[in-house]
Order: C-alpha cells, then structure tokens, then sequence
C-alpha cells in the first residue's frame, strides 16, 4: 500500500532495494483508503475493502503514509487498519544510524505499544455544550495481550529487561488494571527482568539516560508519546522502522507522513520505509536478506556521500537508492 504524498517514492524505492536483494516477494499494489472519503463526515467507512482483504490473504503488508484530518473529516485511515485488522502490538526499535546528528549514541531501546484501545477507543461524545468527554478503554484481554508479546519479543531477541510505563498513581482503575495485567504475564518470564515506571518520569529518565532501558511496554497513548520521543533521541522520525502486528497478519510502515511539502519532488528520504522493511523481512523469517539490507543502509549513511537533504546530504530519492542497492553485500 504505497500510500499518499511523498508514500508512492518511498515504496517505489524500498521496492527496489528488496528486489535487489533476490527476496521472492511478490508485490500486490493496493490503496488503503475507500474511494471518495477524503473529507468523509465521522462515521464513513475509510477503508478499501479489497485493500484490507487482500492484507488478510496475504497476511503482511508494506504501508506508506496516509494524511489524515485533524478535528472533523474522515477518521484516520491508519487507525482504522489498524483495529480492522486487530494489529494489537506496534513495535518501534529505536536505534542510531551512523552520521545521522542526534543527542545521543549508542541508543538501542524498542518500544512496544498496546494499538487497539485506551484513549484511541475513538469513543468522544457531547456530553451538553462545552463539555466533551472521551472514553479511555483498558481491558485485561487487550493488555495481557500485549505483555506476552513484549515478554516473548524480548525473549526471541535476547532482551534483558521489559520496562511497563503507566499512571495508575492517578487513573488506578485503568492504568491499574494494565499493570495488573502485566504484572501477571512478567511471572512467566522470570528470566526477564521487569519494572515499573510513572510515564512523566520515564519521559524525563529517557532523555537523561537512554541506556539504562532496553524494552519499554506501554497503553496506546502514553506508547504514541514516548515513541516520538525515542525516535527524537537518535536523529527522528525519518530514521526509525515500525511494525503493526497481530496473530494474523502484520503490517510494516514508516512512522512519519506524507510530507506534503516535498512531496512529487524527489526528494524523499525512504530510510523510515526502508528499516520498517527489515523489520518486515525479519517477520517473513528472510534474516540474511535483513542483514544485507541493514549493512547497506549502514555503509551508505557512514559514508555519508549519497544521503538525502532532511539528514544533511546533498542526495535525491532515486540517487540514495541507488546507493543503497550498489552497497548491498554479496548474497
Ligand atoms: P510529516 O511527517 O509528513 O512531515 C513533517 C516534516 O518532515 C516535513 O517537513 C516533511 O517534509 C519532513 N519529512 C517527513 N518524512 C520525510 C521523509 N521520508 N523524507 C524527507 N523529509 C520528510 O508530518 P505532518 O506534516 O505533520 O503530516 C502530514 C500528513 O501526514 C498529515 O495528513 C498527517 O495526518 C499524515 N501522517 C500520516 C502518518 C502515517 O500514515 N503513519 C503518520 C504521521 C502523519
């Protein structure tokens, strides 16, 4: 799903690199959004049928940005592919590239985000004029759900420790029932070792000292927030990858959006696609092909002579991939 604006370059470009590679995927091109729901009132269907069909088939996707309204038109496209698609766990590692500036180095933390309910539950009403009340959803399915998924995340990939961020200090039956439900799901995993952490605090602890997190497990929004805030230590949202994951399918993309203001020009920086990409191979279990990806992308931004303008290079979309491609290892 190449997605809008600057989606289509940077789909076109990871496209290419993947190719390149001799990966056996065959590509299946599709727009998420229903037709004519572009400035849709509140309640429209957003979604392509086919699109989500075919995500269902297939079971895994590659999606560019989406724009999305802020206050009134249409509700957002990714939500709502998202929570059709029950893609319950959003997994962002956040982690430095060479020559790309940032506050810090040596960074290596993921985030993983519960991504169907709380505060996202998209239940607001009036409740009389000047009073509007939003519903935060917590249910022991859904944070159970994703506790084991970080636990098991961790285990798989040799982590050490999960950190579960909350405020149940202030929401104790919401946030409470999170932590609850994590803490259950932790006394499985003893070998892991778990902690607990108040969001505002861990907010101020991430951007004093990165390192002492390895695994940070979060509700929906709180997730949204600290992820931003992870990525802004290595550089931003151009250099970190993103997964959308479910028991049934999965679905990778890039975590920033259409950049209308470059958008038709050549100038994208598909990296963000491209990392998510990794993640994607990873998933399909093609972990040599993610090696040679990732050393490629390395090489190219060590080298630091073909990278795009949003990181300080002189490069466009076409000539960054092609530096990408010409530096992938031998198979
Ligand atoms: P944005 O990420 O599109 O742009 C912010 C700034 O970063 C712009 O200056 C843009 O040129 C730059 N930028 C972003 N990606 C880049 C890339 N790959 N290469 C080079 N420069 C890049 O954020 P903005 O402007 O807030 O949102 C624009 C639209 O995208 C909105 O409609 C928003 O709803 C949507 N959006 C979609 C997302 C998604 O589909 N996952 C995520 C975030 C925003």
């Amino acid at each position: 799903m190449p997605g809008e604006g600057i989606g289509p370059e940077v789909s076109a470009a990871t496209q290419r690199v993947l190719d390149a590679t001799g990966v056996n995927i065959e590509w299946e091109t599709l727009g998420a959004r229903a037709e004519n729901t572009d400035k849709a009132t509140i309640g429209a269907e957003v979604l392509n049928a086919s699109a989500i069909e075919s995500v269902r088939r297939n079971r895994v996707a590659l999606k560019g940005p989406m724009a999305t309204a802020i206050a009134g038109g249409a509700r957002s496209v990714n939500v709502a592919l998202r929570k059709s698609l029950e893609l319950y766990a959003n997994l962002r590692p956040v982690r430095n590239l060479p020559g790309v500036k940032s506050h810090f180095d040596g960074v290596d933390v993921v985030i993983v985000r519960e991504n169907t309910e709380d505060l996202y539950s998209g239940l607001e009403h009036e409740v009389v004029p000047g009073v509007v009340e939003s519903l935060k959803i917590i249910t022991e399915k859904a944070s159970t759900r994703i506790a084991k998924f970080a636990f098991e995340y961790a285990r798989k990939m040799g982590r050490k420790k999960v950190h579960a961020i909350h405020k149940a200090n202030i929401m104790k039956m919401s946030d409470g029932l999170f932590l609850r439900s994590v803490r259950a799901v932790a006394e499985q995993y003893k070998e892991i070792e778990y902690k607990e952490l108040i969001v505002d605090n861990a907010c101020m602890q991430i951007v004093i000292n990165p390192d002492q997190f390895d695994v940070l497990l979060l509700p929906n929004l709180y997730g949204d927030i600290v992820s931003d805030l992870a990525a802004g230590l290595v550089g931003g949202l151009g250099v970190v990858p993103s997964g959308n994951i479910g028991d049934e399918c999965a679905m990778f993309e890039a975590v920033h959006g259409t950049a209308p203001d470059i958008a038709g020009q050549g100038l994208a920086n598909p990296t963000a696609l491209l990392m998510s990409s990794i993640l994607m191979l990873h998933h399909l279990g093609e972990f040599h092909a993610a090696e040679r990806v990732q050393k490629a992308l390395i090489k190219v931004y060590k080298d630091g002579k073909h990278v795009t303008k949003d990181v300080g290079g002189n490069a466009g979309t076409l000539e960054f991939t092609d530096a990408v491609i010409a530096a992938l290892p031998k198979a």
